[in-house]
C-alpha cells in the first residue's frame, strides 16, 4: 500500500492517506508525552512495540466480535487502518483506582472497584481533557444518544475480554483509554491498545509496565514495554 499525503500527525502517530479513500497508514512514533504534553521524551522503539501490541490487541477485539478500524500491519512502525472521523471523546475505563482517579476523589492508588468506572473526557488538550458526562456529550451533539450507548456498550465488553487476556498474561489491568471513530454510519474503535494508553501491573510484583514508568520518571520504561510485548506475543 503506498504512502501519500500525511495528513495529521499527534503526538504519538501520524496518518498517511493512501490511493484507496478508505484507508490510512498510521504510523506509531517513538515520542512519548504527558500532561498535555508539557513533559517530553522519547521512548526507544516504543512506535515499533506499540504498532505490534496494537495488532495484536485489535486482531483478538475482531475475533470476539468488536468491530474496528485496524486492517493489517504494514510493517514494524506502520498499520493499514479504516478512515474514520474520531467522536471526540477519550473514554476511559477503570478497574482500580490509580491516576486521574486518585487524584480527582483523594484516593489511595491501588483500591480494587466494585464494578467497572466508566469515564468521558472532551478531547481537547487546551483544557486538559475534561471530565464530562453523557448529558454533556448528548446536549452538545458531540455523539448521539444511539453511538453513546453502543460506545459505552463496546468499552464494557473490550474491558472483560482484555482482562481476562492480560490475567492470562500476569498482567493486571487497572484502567485505560479508548477512541472511536465514525465509519460508514458505525461506530468502530479507533487508535491504539498499548501500554501509553493502559495500565499494567505485574500481578505477582504490582511494578507498573506502562507509561507511568515515563511520566513519574521510574526509569526502565523501554524494557517495560519491551516485557509486556514479549508476553502478549508469547
Ligand atoms: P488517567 O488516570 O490519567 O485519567 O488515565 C487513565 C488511563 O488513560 C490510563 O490507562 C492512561 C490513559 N491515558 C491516555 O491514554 N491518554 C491520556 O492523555 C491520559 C491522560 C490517559
Ligand atoms: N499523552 C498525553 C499528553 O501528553 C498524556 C498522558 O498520556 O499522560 O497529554
Amino acid at each position: 500500500m503506498q504512502k501519500l499525503k500525511q495528513i495529521y500527525e499527534g503526538k504519538a502517530k501520524k496518518l498517511y492517506e493512501t490511493e484507496n479513500a478508505d484507508l490510512l497508514i498510521q504510523e506509531f512514533k517513538d515520542d512519548a508525552t504527558a500532561f498535555d504534553a508539557t513533559k517530553r521524551g522519547t521512548i526507544m522503539n516504543k512506535g515499533v512495540i506499540n504498532n505490534k501490541l496494537s495488532e495484536k490487541i485489535f486482531g483478538l477485539l475482531e475475533k470476539a466480535g468488536i468491530p474496528t478500524h485496524f486492517e493489517k500491519r504494514l510493517n514494524d512502525r506502520e498499520m493499514l487502518v479504516k478512515k474514520v472521523k474520531i467522536v471526540p471523546i477519550e473514554v476511559t475505563i477503570r478497574n482500580i483506582v490509580a491516576g486521574g482517579m486518585a487524584k480527582l476523589l483523594g484516593l489511595e492508588e491501588g483500591i480494587i472497584l466494585k464494578e467497572p468506572v466508566l469515564e468521558y473526557h472532551y478531547k481537547e488538550d487546551k483544557l486538559h481533557d475534561p471530565l464530562i458526562n453523557d448529558y454533556h456529550i448528548k446536549a452538545l451533539g458531540v455523539a448521539t444518544e444511539k453511538e453513546l450507548e453502543t460506545i459505552a456498550k463496546y468499552s464494557f465488553k473490550i474491558n472483560e475480554i482484555l482482562n481476562k487476556f492480560f490475567d492470562s498474561k500476569s498482567l493486571i489491568l487497572v484502567d485505560f483509554k479508548l477512541e472511536f471513530g465514525r465509519y460508514k454510519g458505525k461506530v468502530i474503535l479507533a487508535d491504539e491498545v498499548s501500554p501509553d494508553t493502559c495500565r499494567l501491573w505485574d500481578k505477582t510484583t504490582k511494578e507498573k509496565l506502562d507509561k507511568d514508568r515515563f511520566r513519574r520518571d521510574l526509569g526502565n520504561v523501554e524494557e517495560a514495554y519491551q516485557e509486556v510485548l514479549r508476553r502478549v506475543l508469547e
